[in-house]
């Protein structure tokens, strides 16, 4: 199959700009996508990240250290943006006014403000595709989950759990980096972090709570600065959302949970709904299991628990017996991206990456959340425009 080549520029090269090169460089673990991408260019403030692409990825030419070098660059079609959360809503705007197509991080926007820019940049620009990175939803049980709530098979909805746990921050003697600091992760702290991945699935089904009373945690106040001393923690570290959904046809409550200190979980993605006709849950704790529980009035409540082949949204070389990990959803957020900037509208699959509205909508949840916080109070989401 002839394939459209993509040429990306990467700003940003630490941890998320490397899994992305691994992504493009793996590339032909997919049988059937018409469009690859090519790393031509990169950025970082810090050479040492440059000098890894070089050395690793010999497509890349264009190697700076001011963002706005590589968004002159002719011969960038397609920007990875992956840098601190204080400088998503300048760098954005700037990719977007550009013409660079985005594939940009979450949050999306330090804050509510950072976010309505970059989307006040994005109605100037509707020719270029924007999109914000979300992975865990291309996990096979994940996918699964999406396919029984597109049948409608839930029925009545009695509840929804999701959530995204980690645990490395337990560990008081991990120095601080700007994930802890408000001026470079921002206030919502974990919710910033983690919450939009928590999001993306019930935002995508249309459940966008009404209201939200937020339960925040701050555990570790203090962590080693890396130069002696201590340093104050700023952010939140867990956040428990109950929030209260009403699509119209149905009501149901839904709790969210965005943990960076949660025992005994490394990297723990999970989505639960009950409903009368049916029941359903992922985690990628168990990310070979999907577990479905079927019910007929009168009849025996059982959960089935198969393990799910290895089949996401895209095909791939990978036999249906084998597991399925991080990398490989990382590979299938990246193939839907590319496969949308070719084909828009005619996408080989369906699932496209989370878009601009639905981080826009994790940002009035967690608004509303510190707004909870702060008065302890229930606080209704306002979702009219
Ligand atoms: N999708 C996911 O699963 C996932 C996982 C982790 C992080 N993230 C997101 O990715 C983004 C980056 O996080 P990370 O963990 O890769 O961080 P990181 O600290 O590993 O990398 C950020 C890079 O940005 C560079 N940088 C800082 N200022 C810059 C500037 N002005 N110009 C160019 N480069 C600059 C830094 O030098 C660093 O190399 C954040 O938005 C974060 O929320 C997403």
């Amino acid at each position: 199959m002839a394939k459209k080549t993509i040429r990306f520029g990467i700003i940003g090269c630490g941890l998320m700009g490397k899994e992305f090169a691994s992504a493009a460089a793996r590339w032909l673990h997919l049988t059937n996508v018409n469009v690859e991408p090519q790393i031509v260019a990169v950025c970082d403030a810090n050479p040492a990240a440059t000098a890894w692409f070089q050395q690793n990825i010999p497509s890349v030419k264009g190697v700076y250290a001011d963002y706005r070098e590589l968004l002159e660059d002719p011969d960038v079609d397609a920007v990875y943006c992956a840098v601190p959360h204080n400088l998503h809503a300048q760098l954005y705007v700037d990719i977007i006014r550009a013409g660079k197509h985005l594939l940009g991080e979450k949050p999306f926007g330090i804050d509510a403000d950072a976010n309505a820019k970059i989307a006040a940049a994005l109605g100037e620009r509707p020719d270029v595709l924007v999109r914000c990175s979300s992975e865990f939803p291309f996990f096979p049980g994940a996918q699964q989950i999406v396919q029984w709530v597109n049948e409608g098979r839930f029925g009545r909805i009695i509840e929804v759990e999701a959530g995204f746990w980690h645990s490395s921050d337990l560990d008081p003697t991990k120095p601080i980096n700007w994930k802890r600091r408000i001026g470079t992760n921002g206030e919502y702290g974990c919710m910033g972090d983690l919450g939009m991945h928590v999001l993306h699935l019930p935002l995508r089904f249309g459940w966008q709570p009404r209201s939200v009373r937020a339960l925040l945690s701050q555990i570790v106040s203090e962590r080693p600065d890396g130069k002696g001393g201590e340093a104050p923690c700023e952010t939140w570290d867990n956040a428990i959302l109950a929030c209260d959904v009403d699509t119209g046809a149905q009501q149901f409550p839904m709790m969210l949970s965005m943990k960076r200190i949660a025992p005994g979980h490394a990297n723990t993605w999970f989505i639960r709904i009950q409903g009368t006709a049916f029941s359903a849950e992922f985690t990628t704790k168990n990310p070979k299991q999907v577990a479905s529980l079927p019910y007929e009035p009168g009849g025996p409540q059982a959960w089935h628990v198969i393990d799910a082949p290895y089949r996401s949204a895209y095909e791939t070389i990978t036999g249906g017996i084998f597991e399925f990990g991080f990398s490989d959803s990382i590979l299938q957020m990246w193939a839907a991206f590319c496969d949308e900037l070719a084909n828009r509208d005619s996408m080989t699959q369906p699932f496209r990456c989370a878009t601009p509205a639905e981080a826009a909508g994790s940002h009035r949840v967690f608004t509303a959340a510190l707004a909870s916080q702060r008065t302890g109070e229930t606080v209704t989401i306002d979702w009219r425009d």
